[in-house]
């Protein structure tokens, strides 16, 4: 199991590592993340990563084009429909 802790609330759910965070937010609802197109276009599902990108899953060439037109910085945000956390944990803000 993998953890995803959510900064200001400062909770935290076990997931399984190695989905995308978005099919483990459907499984677990108490997960926060909102969702659209759950294909990488929307950019619905951003959150920004505090701690643990590198628990993440690479950039995959469709996230990097959607965060660059949702003006977001691909070093500190993801989209959860398209990142899996592979191991350990991290630290988010939705
Ligand atoms: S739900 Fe649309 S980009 Fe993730």
């Amino acid at each position: 199991m993998a953890i995803v802790k959510e900064n200001s609330t400062e909770k935290s759910y076990f997931i399984k590592e190695g989905n995308d965070l978005l099919s483990a937010s459907l499984i677990d609802l108490a997960l926060p993340f909102k969702f659209g197109c759950c294909k990488g276009t929307c950019g619905v599902c951003c959150f920004k990563v505090v701690e643990g990108m590198e628990n993440l899953s690479p950039l995959t060439k469709q996230e990097k084009t959607t965060l660059k037109a949702k003006n977001k910085n691909s070093f500190h945000h993801r989209l959860a429909c398209q990142c899996a956390l592979l191991e350990k944990e991290v630290l988010i803000e939705v």
